[in-house]
């Protein structure tokens, strides 16, 4: 059965949203149950279907799982392994299923993952995180469509430079060298905030990693893991895409549970929109009480700076700016998919390779619009609360990867939105 999200635009949203544990950092959470034979618990874990899809992926491998997502936990252990291949099946549902890579070698000595192929936003090479292990002792072949890895005798640390930074190949790499004999180095690594806090993870495991949060990430291996409890933090990337509801709405949100510092240049980049920001002890209000949007141009980069995956619902808002806004997308080749659909509302954009150059007009109008990934996903549900009329978002499937009841919460705050099932 296929899901759309019939939208009737122009509601002010008013009231606050509880904002759910990170997707990007509850994925590689979950695979770290690879490294251990004891048991591993989670709180304010995400009830999303890409947890749902590598869940699946872990069972198949010979995790036992004890799924309470209706709350938020999950209890996992992985005593020993059934199996070390990671299937076609699975890891195209779920691209980030490449984490389990690192793990399995450096604890089972041996893995196979079939590559993920690319996505609706681009190639998405794992060439670096195939690269890493190399470095770290393991022989790998590629070999049908799967990349096959073998390290019998255990990996061994190494100094690693990433001439990209790359977030799950940072974090495929730092599992690895968890349990690899001696010091790893990784240079020019990844610094986001789902980054530290897996590092954050691991030392709770008896890790023993330092540098976590800077572009040096230096990892001591030991023989062993152990279990944990740990806490999932804050999804920043869902608490910017209902900001900029708020903004586009002309509503007043708190943004329940926020970390301001996690999302500092778009909460700059927001207030030179003319949008109010203010951090509370609870989270984040954003309040937008002007009529004019100031148009304000962005160029994506890794954290700290404009996040790639609030680039398509920051287009959204910048539809309706009262000027000309650029909006520069650095990280991947085809994440500009939105505009078309935005364009089908009435947006004025053109698109210059990876550059979309937006003209503010007057306001959107709704239409049936077409999903093409998780993010642009969001646009489209964003541009139709500001549009005149009804919007029919086609293709949920895509969002519900990465937005936990956005259906109900956005309702919650006066939304005009129903899930219809066709
Ligand atoms: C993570 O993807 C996130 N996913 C993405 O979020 C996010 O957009 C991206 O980081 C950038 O912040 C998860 O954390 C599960 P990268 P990842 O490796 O790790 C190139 C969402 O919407 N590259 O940092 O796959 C790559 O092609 C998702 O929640 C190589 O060339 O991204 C890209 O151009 C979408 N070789 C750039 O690096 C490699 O071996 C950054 O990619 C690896 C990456």
């Amino acid at each position: 059965m296929l899901q759309k999200m019939q939208i009737e635009g122009g509601y002010p949203l008013f009231g606050e949203i509880n904002i759910s544990g990170a997707k990007n950092l509850a994925l590689p959470a979950i695979v770290t149950t690879l490294l251990t034979d004891n048991e591993i618990t989670l709180t304010n874990v995400p009830n999303l279907s890409d947890v749902k899809s590598l869940l699946e992926l872990l069972e198949y491998l010979g995790c036992y799982i004890n799924s309470d997502l209706n709350n938020n936990k999950l209890k996992l252990k992985t005593a020993n392994i059934s199996s070390t291949e990671a299937p076609y099946d699975f890891v195209r549902k779920m691209r980030a299923s490449i984490l389990v890579l690192g793990p399995m070698v450096t604890r089972f000595g041996r893995a196979s993952v079939s590559f993920p192929g690319g996505c609706a936003i681009g190639v998405r090479s794992i060439d670096l995180h195939i690269r890493t292990l190399q470095l770290l002792g393991a022989e790998i072949t590629i070999d049908n469509g799967f990349i096959k890895a073998y390290a019998p005798n255990g990996l061994t640390g190494n100094d690693i430079t990433f001439p990209i930074v790359t977030v799950t190949g940072t974090e495929n790499s730092i599992m690895a060298a968890v349990l690899a004999r001696g010091i790893t180095r990784l240079i020019n690594a990844a610094i986001e905030p789902e980054v530290e806090e897996l590092c954050i993870l691991l030392n709770t495991m008896g890790a023993k990693i330092t540098g976590q949060g800077t572009s040096v990430i230096t990892i001591e291996g030991v023989k062993k893991l152990h279990g944990t409890v740990f806490n999932i933090m804050p999804d920043r990337i869902e608490a910017g895409t209902y900001a900029i509801a708020a903004a586009i709405t002309h509503g007043k949100l708190l943004l329940k549970n926020c970390i301001y510092k996690h999302l500092e240049i778009f909460f700059n980049t927001l207030q030179l929109n003319g949008i109010t920001i203010e951090k509370t002890s609870n989270g984040v209000i954003i309040e937008n009480n002007n009529e004019k949007i100031n148009p304000i141009d962005i160029s994506t980069a890794p954290y700290p700076g404009f996040a790639t995956d609030l680039q398509a619902q920051y287009m959204a808002l910048m539809t309706i700016s009262n000027g000309i806004s650029v909006i520069k997308e650095n990280l991947f080749e085809n994440r500009l998919m939105h505009v078309a659909e935005l364009t089908r509302m009435g947006a004025d954009i053109k698109v210059n390779g990876n550059t979309a150059i937006v003209k503010g007009v007057q306001n959107l109008k709704g239409a049936q619009v077409m999903a093409t990934d998780l993010r642009a996903s969001a646009s489209l549900v964003l541009a139709g609360l500001a549009a005149k009329g009804t919007t029919v978002v086609n293709r949920l499937y895509h969002l519900d990867r990465g937005y936990e009841n956005i259906d109900k919460k956005l309702q919650q705050c006066g939304a005009q939105v129903n899930r219809i099932t066709v």
